[in-house]
């Protein structure tokens, strides 16, 4: 098939690149600027110049198109960021999608895929979730559920299916967040946040590597499902577990822990919101639907493999020496 993947260049974009063309699917990619159209082409993708904000240039770029995806994304990588930056991550969504959508319509495209986050669905209470639980928005997180019911309600009147995968909290080797964790862990500067909303037990999250959310798109792609997904580990855990296994591989100091409402009141409730609120889902679904298999079943094996490519590649050292560009572009 022809995959056209806008923000291909991203920490998911690289591995859908990368991904779909190892299983010999013809890949191309949105690309912004000549650093972008070598890393489109390094992984065996054809860049095509556009933006999500002109409408013209994505008709022209998805052009032959049979599944068109949406993993683009301008969230802030610092954890302070203010309302603009936020604005413009609600526009990349909602104005995104509306294009990317129309753009697939016209090329005939038979199969929509949009990038969300299981945590548009998570309760106050901490209780499970599923697919077919209604979502519960934040400020940062309304955009996401919006351009969800846009992917949605195009494809009613269109050629296509759409596929939401809403993705767990995404880790790898090249994820900004990833970085920012480690260097802090690194100085004992990130508490594992403790107990959850009205004191109920530690926070729980659904991580995902980035490598396993981009094998996640290809099975949907090759499966043809439509509907909504939760694509997440094998395994919740809870944040002050998955910090201290991080801590223990990076041999760092075993990190303090502090209550949710302390983050939320230090931080900001914005960027801490994804590690104040429990997210108990499952991959069980998708897995029932598609053939996916994580190559990293949970935070364990997947964060063993961040900290022994950063041995490897110096990242490591490069990080304790507070010297690391947070946003690489390469994998
Ligand atoms: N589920 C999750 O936990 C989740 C989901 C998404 C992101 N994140 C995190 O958020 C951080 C940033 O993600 P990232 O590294 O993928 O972001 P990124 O490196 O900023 O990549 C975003 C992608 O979107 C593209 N893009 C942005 N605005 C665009 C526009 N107007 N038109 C066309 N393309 C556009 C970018 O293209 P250019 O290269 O041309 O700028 C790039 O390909 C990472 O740490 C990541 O882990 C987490």
């Amino acid at each position: 098939m022809r995959v056209f993947v806008a923000g291909s260049t991203g920490v998911l974009g690289r591995r859908l690149v990368s991904q779909f063309a190892d299983r010999g699917h013809e890949v191309v990619g949105l690309t912004r600027d000549a650093a972008g159209d070598e890393a489109v082409a390094a992984r065996g993708g054809e860049p095509v110049r556009g933006d999500l904000f002109d409408a013209d240039s994505l008709a022209l770029a998805a052009e032959g198109a049979d599944t068109v995806i949406h993993a683009a994304t301008a969230i802030p990588s610092d954890p302070q960021a203010g309302e603009a930056a936020w604005e413009k991550n609600d526009r990349v969504r909602r104005e995104g999608t509306r294009a990317l959508t129309t753009a697939a319509a016209s090329v005939g495209a038979s199969q929509y895929l949009q990038q969300s986050i299981v945590w548009v669905a998570a309760n106050d209470r901490g209780d499970p979730f599923d697919e077919s639980s209604p979502p519960r928005p934040t400020r940062i997180t309304q955009s996401a559920v919006d351009a969800e019911q846009i992917s949605m309600a195009a494809s009613e009147n269109a050629p296509f299916s759409t596929a939401i995968l809403r993705c767990g909290v995404f880790y790898a080797p090249d994820a900004a967040h990833t970085r920012q964790f480690a260097e802090r862990l690194l100085r004992r500067r990130l508490p594992a946040i403790g107990r959850g909303p009205l004191g109920r037990g530690d926070v729980v999250i659904a991580p995902i590597h980035a490598d396993d959310a981009a094998s996640a798109f290809v099975a949907a792609a090759e499966s043809e499902i439509e509907g909504i997904w939760h694509v997440v580990d094998d395994e919740s855990v809870s944040t002050r577990a998955f910090l201290r296994t991080f801590a223990d591989y990076l041999d760092a100091p075993k990190p303090l822990s502090i209550p949710a409402w302390v983050a939320r009141a230090t931080v900001g409730s914005a960027a801490v919101s994804q590690f104040t609120t429990s997210m108990r889902t499952s991959n069980e679904p998708f897995r029932a639907a598609t053939d996916w298999q994580p190559t990293y079943p949970t935070h364990h094996e997947g964060l063993r493999q961040v900290v022994d490519q950063w041995r490897r590649d110096g990242t490591l050292d490069a990080l304790r020496a507070g010297s690391v560009d947070p946003s690489p572009t390469e994998s």
